[in-house]
């Protein structure tokens, strides 16, 4: 009985390790994991549907992850489940992929971005022959041609009929706390200075929405479009940015004498934005494998 038992445990972890899967003799299988914060809007998935469809161009396995441990509970309550980043680097593994290219699919490096990094870190280190490399792809905002590619995606994908002496406000997540503050500080004042009656304020960290509302008023702008900076219009832009609540933006703009006019698309759904993760895919030479290896024989650990 006790064999058995063993039996069972020995064909059930070949079944599932993925230490067989980088063998360095055969030729490499590339596959994709696209990395999301997620959401549990139905009709905010449009906007991960249409990134999924520009990297089937790629012609390679696609696997998604969610970062975000709330949403995968809630999807998993609605019988919907998704892949954690752990889950989703065993689902590859077992698919016979040994080179895979994760992109995360967030705004700015930010909290989920620095938890997707240690995940990576943490799956790498437990199984280290899983993958011949893992190059991380990363965010959507990182560099000054990120900028200026994404502002000309933002304000290219504005609807046609906004006049030059309406306002818009881009309505970003931001963090309270790392680096995606600063960029998110420094978007805003990219927009401004492309445009200047179009600005960006977040949820969390230091670009408030209560500085731009100000400023809104100083300037006597009579309508403001309000449009999610974000991959999905989802939870946060359905009810923080245009809900009926009192506290949301477009009934705080109305309560100043504006006309809010939301526009519900998620980034994903930007061409142009599209362009930029595929860029960041292509161009990163980020090998999570193989910078290990270097920082291992740096330290003379590895013989
Ligand atoms: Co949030």
């Amino acid at each position: 009985m006790r064999s058995f038992f063993m039996m069972l445990f020995l064909c059930a972890s070949l079944l599932v390790s993925p230490a067989l899967a980088a063998d360095n003799t055969s030729p490499a299988v590339e596959g994709i994991l696209l990395v999301a914060f997620g959401t549990t809007v139905p009709a905010s998935r449009v906007a991960l549907d249409a990134i999924e469809q520009a990297y089937s161009a790629e012609n390679k396995p696609i696997i998604w992850a969610y970062t975000s441990d709330i949403i995968r509970r809630k999807l998993e309550k609605q019988g919907k489940p998704a892949l954690s980043v752990m889950e989703a680097m065993d689902r590859a593994a077992q698919m016979g992929l040994t080179s895979l290219r994760v992109q995360s699919l967030h705004v700015g490096p930010g909290e989920e971005f620095h938890q997707l990094e240690r995940m990576l870190v943490k799956y790498i280190c437990g199984n280290p022959k899983a993958f011949r490399s893992v190059m991380l792809g990363h965010p959507l905002l990182e560099s000054e041609q990120d900028m200026d590619e994404v502002i000309d995606a933002l304000l290219a994908a504005l609807p046609k009929d906004r006049k030059a002496t309406e306002a818009v406000v881009f309505m970003g997540h931001g963090n309270d706390r790392g680096p995606g503050d600063l960029m998110l500080y420094a978007l805003g004042k990219g927009l401004q200075a492309r445009d200047e009656l179009a600005f960006l304020a977040a949820v969390e960290g230091s670009s408030s929405f209560d500085k731009v509302l100000a400023q809104l008023k100083a300037k006597g702008i009579k309508r403001v479009w309000l449009q999610p900076m974000m991959i999905v219009a989802g939870d946060h832009a359905l009810n923080d940015m245009a809900g009926s609540e009192d506290d949301s933006w477009a009934s705080q703009i109305r309560a100043a004498g504006m006309e809010p006019i939301p526009h519900l698309k998620g980034l994903g759904e930007n061409k142009g934005i599209q362009a930029v993760f595929l860029r960041h895919t292509k161009d990163t030479t980020d090998d999570m494998v193989n910078s290990r290896k270097a920082d291992l024989q740096f330290t003379g650990q590895a013989k």
